[in-house]
């Protein structure tokens, strides 16, 4: 019931986030140009991480209990956590899931988060893939948007869930929300209390308030949503081989709404089917 305190942060603090997650937004960015066929996810992970050496701020993947990269590279059945190598060379039809962070550190040496992903297709892939896309990018957004108007953190995992629902409705395809992996709280820290889960349950979630901060992550799977962890103890697969896609934004509660910290348009772009605008930091 009385879950650990969720850290909040002053409007200049959520300026600091608000600055690492550009610059994630950046590196991902250009990352995302460089995917095409014959890439091999080592190359991708060198570009994230030279792109934040030129601007001085610092990767917070690599070394995090160990993690031995800047980036995590989920290549199709792969569902998250997978780590770039020099063998993985993406082809056309590939669903590659790229997700990103780093800090950058104010006046007093504090380090401050940034964390987001994006799923793309290379080439045009399939019908079903495109599916799981689009519709993984739609329930991080339906997210956002719920986190903009609600009054309790169990919205986001309310707004997965019907977005999941209306994607079968309309197109006929049922996707599977990856339980095991949830959003999480960010600032000081790249996790950080209350976990955030992509589903809905009877516990409403803590009451929503300016300068908390999250990381919001739904992970869909196109067939079963059952998952393990390979040998290398971090790369998670789908069981069935299915493939999965996985989004995700660093995002500011802030007075009369929220900011997205990790989109240079603070959210503006995709809040925008929803009738919503980001609000200031402060
Ligand atoms: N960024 C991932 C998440 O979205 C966690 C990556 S853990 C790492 O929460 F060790 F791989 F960096
Ligand atoms: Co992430
Ligand atoms: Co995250």
């Amino acid at each position: 019931m009385f879950g650990s305190p969720v850290q909040l942060k002053t409007p200049t603090q959520l300026a600091h986030m608000e600055r690492a997650g550009h610059h994630v937004a950046t590196m991902l960015g250009h990352v995302r140009e460089a995917i095409a066929p014959g890439i091999s996810t080592a190359a991708l992970d060198q570009i994230a991480f030279d792109f934040l050496a030129s601007v001085g701020a610092t990767p917070n993947f690599l070394g995090y209990h160990g993690y031995p990269a800047t980036l995590c590279i989920s290549v199709n059945d792969r569902v998250v956590h997978g780590i770039p190598d020099h063998s993985t060379i993406l082809k056309d039809g590939d669903v590659i899931s790229v997700d990103g962070g780093c800090t950058v550190t104010d006046s007093d040496g504090v380090a401050w988060h940034g964390d987001s992903a994006f799923t793309v297709i290379v080439g045009e892939g399939t019908e079903s893939d495109r599916g799981l896309v689009a519709a993984t990018e739609k329930a991080l957004w339906a997210a956002l948007a719920a986190l903009a108007t609600g009054d309790r953190l169990g919205v986001v995992g309310r707004a997965v869930e019907s977005v999941v629902e209306d994607h079968a409705r309309e197109t006929g395809q049922r996707l599977a929300i990856v339980r095991e992996y949830v959003g999480h709280g960010i600032g000081t820290a790249m996790h950080m209390p209350p976990d955030v889960p992509n589903f809905a349950s009877r516990e409403r979630g803590i009451r929503l308030k300016p300068g908390q901060a999250f990381a919001i992550e739904p992970i869909l799977s196109a067939g079963s949503p059952a998952n393990r962890v390979l040998a290398d103890e971090w790369t998670v697969v789908t069981k069935d081989g299915s493939n999965a896609a996985h989004w995700e934004h660093s995002v500011a509660i802030v007075k009369g709404g929220i900011r997205v910290l990790t989109a240079h348009d603070g959210g503006a772009a995709g809040l925008a089917p929803y009738g919503i605008s980001p609000s200031p930091l402060a």
